[in-house]
């Protein structure tokens, strides 16, 4: 059995920050000491001295692969996940995806065979739900039963994931008597198409438009509407990609009534805004995600969020697409542009300037990237966290290096960089994930069919 120990460096977890010496033996953190203090005998030493070392990873929004848009994610289960690694990310959670028709089966034995030996790092899935009626509702049981506990609805996207309101309630009132969390993407869909038509009709074909049609009203009324299906139906509730400030009021409301609900913010959302999606030509295509990016007096408001735990964690959402031919598929519509950006690599590192700016602590870092999503989906004290008893994914991260961000030098399959030439302080040096070295000081020693399927737990919050 392999003994690695990693001597020196400042252990952060959400919980403390202690100066500690981590013995790892297989695959498991073992123990964990005063620096120096114990003999330990060892395969392999990491000097930790002046660094940080944190648990790995947890991005619980990612779609590898997905079909969307009239296209595809350009990233794969291996080149996602490797992506991933580079960024001292360590577990994922995909999105499996029913198609419309097919049943909850199908779309994960679809999503099964897509990641199966090709991750290198751990990987879940939720279920995206598109077409809910009383067979695909008695699915359900099954796949909590597979370790699949969380359920993915769309108020938006009429006609490709749109659950109207009776869909909804139905699927809420079987996820609660399951265990399981119900997930929303809010936003009046219905509303927002309408507005796209008589933006199209008038000529506004540009990406900025985009952000104009999804008014941050039509966020935070579909998020006020879920909130009340949630109540109604005794379930709890976690609201993906919450991106605008009314939107998170009615999360903030909800919570200080003492609701189970939940909120996710991505890095997109606190580092970029509408100037983006306005950049000249047709550059604004590369930042078209939905819920869209807002001007950036949001931010302030979702760092507040971050820090007052109305928003509990980070995610990505990472659905990469290609400026060339695929984002370019909407030159001339922005409806017709695919929706979604890549940053399963960076979204460490952004939060990690979060503490360089004095926004966030350096144990909130950890409880956002890592603790609370592990906690929220399941997989914690496995994953999120440094105890004994926990897997040995662990990353030695360097706060003081400087590096800048771009299409040039990532490691995700996709023609650009939504931070092309953002410089960041901090940055990964070495990542374990189960004891295996993935990545060390820029060699890559990660391997496709090194991640393993994680089945998960109920959300730990309820
Ligand atoms: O624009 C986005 N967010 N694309 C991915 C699909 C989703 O709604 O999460
Ligand atoms: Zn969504
Ligand atoms: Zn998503």
């Amino acid at each position: 059995m392999t003994r690695t120990l990693i001597t020196g460096g400042l252990v952060v977890t959400a919980a403390e920050e202690t100066h500690a010496d981590v013995l790892v033996e297989g695959g498991r953190v073992v123990a964990l000491a005063l620096p120096g203090s114990q003999r330990w005998s060892a395969d392999r030493v990491f000097d930790a001295s002046g660094k940080y070392v944190v648990p790995g990873g947890v991005d619980a929004h990612t779609h590898m692969e997905m079909p969307f848009g009239g296209t595809r994610a350009s990233d794969t289960f291996a080149t996602g996940t490797r992506a991933a690694a580079w960024g001292g990310t360590t577990t994922i959670v995909d999105f499996a995806v029913q198609r419309r028709g097919g049943s909850l089966r199908a779309g994960l034995d679809d999503w099964h065979a897509k990641a199966d030996g090709n991750c290198a790092v751990d990987y879940a899935f939720h279920m995206i739900v598109s077409d809910v009626n009383e067979p695909v509702l008695r699915e359900l049981p099954g796949l909590v039963g597979e370790g699949v506990t969380s359920f993915k609805l769309f108020m938006a996207y009429p006609g490709v994931f749109y659950s109207d309101d009776g869909q909804i309630l139905r699927t809420m009132q079987r996820a609660a008597d399951l265990g399981a969390l119900t997930m929303m993407h809010a936003e009046n869909g219905p509303a927002i198409d309408v507005l796209v038509e008589q933006a199209l009709a008038r000529g506004e074909t540009d990406p900025r438009h985009h952000g104009e049609v999804r008014k941050a009203l039509l966020e935070a009324e579909a998020t006020h509407r879920a909130i009340q299906l949630a109540r109604v139906a005794g379930a709890p509730l976690y609201v993906v990609h919450v991106s605008a400030r009314e939107a998170l009021a009615e999360i903030a409301a909800a919570r200080d009534l003492g609701l189970p609900v939940f909120g996710e913010t991505c890095p997109q959302y606190l580092f970029l805004s509408t100037d983006n999606l306005a950049e000249p030509g047709f550059e604004g295509a590369k930042y078209v995600c939905s819920t869209p990016l807002r001007p950036k007096d949001h931010q302030a408001a979702l760092w507040r969020g971050l820090r007052t735990d109305d928003l509990q964690v980070v995610s990505t959402d990472h659905c990469p697409f290609c400026f060339k031919g695929q984002k370019e598929l909407g030159r001339d519509d922005f409806s017709k542009i695919p929706n979604g950006l890549p940053g399963v690599e960076h979204r460490m590192d952004l939060l990690h300037q979060g503490v360089v700016e004095g926004r966030i602590s350096r144990t909130r870092w950890i409880e956002l990237a890592c603790a609370a999503p592990a906690r929220m989906f399941g997989l914690h004290p496995r994953k999120g966290t440094i105890a004994p008893g926990s897997d040995a994914d662990l990353v030695i991260y360097d706060p003081h290096a400087v590096q800048t961000l771009s299409a040039a030098t990532h490691h995700m399959d996709v023609d650009y960089s939504a931070y092309e030439g953002r410089t960041l302080t901090g940055r990964v040096e070495t990542v374990l994930s189960r004891g295996e070295v993935l990545l060390d000081r820029g060699d890559y020693l990660g391997r496709p069919g090194h991640g393993a399927f994680l089945p998960r737990s109920a959300c730990q919050y309820l």
